[in-house]
């Protein structure tokens, strides 16, 4: 999978993306990020990409101009399955999204800031919006290294056990039941007789009715966001 991705401000990823498994899946060669800074795709000496909003109205509008230029160099280069923009207003990232977008070939994010970015470019360009949240961060970024966060480690052989993703809370629509490890007892805290049995049958029972129960505690709509 490749990615690529439009920004202001490419220093943002360098945590994210060089640590962890988002680094192991790129030194693995299974998927292939690059950030491209908007301001080069600028003409002018300022190297402007932000402009004041038609009819006024705080804050400053991210322009067309760069951005298409950008795009279009990407698009000329290779085809794309999506073109994603980042965005509070956009449709929230669950788990089924994630594991959509992680079988992609070629993606495109754009990461906002400022007031916005100009209309056009939503109706132009953009196949896909999305938000990782019923808030407003300051710009983008964050919000695409969650998104690449979550595809990439969906990415078959991106982790080392197969089943780990699989297992994960929300795959199955399904919180994760409670685990432990050593020591068996701490301060008198024990861990759950069950789960030292040795019993397979009777343990797999147990983290269901666990997963079940939490579900319905904590997450009683999980079914349906996911
Ligand atoms: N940009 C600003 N806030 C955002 C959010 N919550 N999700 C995605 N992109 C954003």
């Amino acid at each position: 999978m490749r990615i690529d991705i439009i920004t202001l401000f490419p220093e943002m990823f360098e945590g994210p993306f060089s640590e962890s498994i988002v680094k192991r899946a790129q030194q693995k060669g299974l998927v292939d990020i690059h950030l491209h800074q908007l301001r080069a795709f600028t003409a002018d000496k300022h190297r402007k990409v932000d402009d004041y909003a038609f009819s006024g109205g705080a804050g400053m509008v991210m322009m067309i101009r760069p951005v298409a230029k950008c795009i279009e160099s990407l698009q000329s280069e290779r085809e794309y399955d999506e073109v994603i923009y980042m965005s509070p207003d956009g449709k929230l990232l669950n788990q089924t999204m994630a594991n959509t977008l992680s079988l992609k070939g070629n993606l495109i994010m754009l990461c906002g800031h400022y007031k916005g970015i100009d209309e056009r470019i939503r109706e132009h360009f953009i196949t896909k919006e999305i938000s990782i949240g019923n808030y407003v961060l300051s710009g983008g970024e964050l919000a695409a290294a969650v998104l690449v966060d979550s595809m990439v480690r969906l990415i078959p052989g991106v982790l080392g056990d197969e089943t780990s993703a699989l297992s994960d809370s929300f795959q199955d629509g399904l919180v994760s039941p409670p685990v432990y490890t050593r020591p068996r007892d701490f301060r008198g805290w024990k861990v759950p007789e069950i789960l030292l049995s040795g019993n397979e049958r009777l343990i797999a029972e147990w983290k269901n009715e666990q997963a079940v129960k939490r579900t319905k505690e904590r997450r009683p709509g999980m079914r349906d966001e996911c």
